[in-house]
């Protein structure tokens, strides 16, 4: 039986746990010697990062079930609360890693996995003695894997080749305002004049903005249906993607008026590439929290689509 707390020397134990866990296949010594440990990644419901913690786990009628009792605290521990806003995680077992999904026991489900958990582990009966909160259980599904589909891609997959992509496409916006920087600083002749290479940009961007909004239109009615259909935890963090949707819509225009507006020889290229960096940073923070929550379910939800894959434009002649 394992559940962390908090604390600054409770978090050091907590990592040195992870250390051992990981260093010997899942094989802990000391206090845990011979307990059944398992470790949890989740992504925080305020952070979006990873968090690890490793939680005693019980196996009762085939179900994998973790324990937040927070040794018996009046709060519910803090990657519960993860949880609850994004159900999909990742579960290390020994040298095996899954991803897995989880939900929230509750009703009588839950009070007849508890009345097991205390009879395998009295020691979470006195947890429960010490709170007026009923202790949550929580089980965890291995998402189906996608290994000895013999190179079938996922939605999830690619998912993730659009976002590189596009992340490759932004990365290429940015090098053609570093160049016309150095253009503005030198009186040389240069190889591209500002004008053609600020005509070059703007092509650039409308391709990618609707390539941008094409993804989103594909994930808002092809992707998020099909992943909610097999997954109704995830309702919530799809709303959440939905609603960052709008918002990158937003900044998808912005960059689009940006390269508009700018004046090659007027306006500071330098102020430009701020902006846009800016811009680019919001929406590679959309990419890499989507990745986070969604990518497994999306994975065990469907198939990528037959499409070509698509290539990030050569930087050659930006
Ligand atoms: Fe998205
Ligand atoms: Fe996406």
């Amino acid at each position: 039986m394992y559940e962390p707390e908090s604390s600054a020397p409770a978090l050091d134990f907590q990592q040195h746990v992870i250390d051992e866990f990981r260093a010997n296949a899942g094989v802990v010594g000391g206090p845990f010697q011979g307990s059944a440990l398992l470790l949890l990644t989740t992504v925080g419901a305020r952070t979006r990062h990873r968090h690890t913690i490793p939680l005693g786990y019980l196996d009762i009628d085939g179900t994998r079930v973790v324990v937040a009792s927070a040794g018996g605290a009046d709060r519910n521990p803090a990657w519960l609360h993860n949880l609850r806003a994004h159900p999909v995680v990742t579960v290390e077992v020994g040298s095996e890693t899954y991803p897995a999904i989880t939900s929230i026991l509750a009703g009588a489900e839950r009070d007849r996995r508890w009345a097991e958990v205390v009879r395998r582990q009295p020691g979470y009966g006195d947890y429960q003695q010490r709170t007026a909160r009923v202790i949550p259980l929580v089980e965890v599904r291995p998402l189906p894997s996608r290994a000895g589909l013999d190179r079938v891609r996922g939605l999830g997959d690619f998912m993730r080749e659009v976002h590189g992509w596009l992340s490759a496409e932004l990365d290429g916006v940015l090098a053609q305002v570093d160049t016309l920087i150095a253009t503005s600083d030198t009186t040389t002749p240069v190889a591209l004049p500002p004008r053609t290479l600020h005509a070059q940009m703007r092509e650039r961007c409308i391709t990618f903005c609707g390539a941008l909004e094409r993804h989103h239109m594909g994930e808002d009615f092809g992707a998020f249906p099909a992943v909610a259909q097999a997954f109704p935890a995830l309702a919530r963090t799809l709303d959440q993607l939905r609603a960052e949707h709008v918002v990158v819509a937003e900044i998808n225009s912005s960059i689009r008026n940006l390269l508009a507006d700018y004046e090659p020889g007027v306006g500071d290229p330098r102020e430009l590439r701020a902006e846009l960096h800016l811009l680019i940073t919001r929406l590679r923070e959309h990419f890499a929290f989507e990745e986070l929550a969604i990518l497994d379910a999306l994975n065990a939800a469907a198939d990528a689509p037959p499409a070509p894959a698509l290539k990030p434009t050569p930087r050659e002649g930006n």
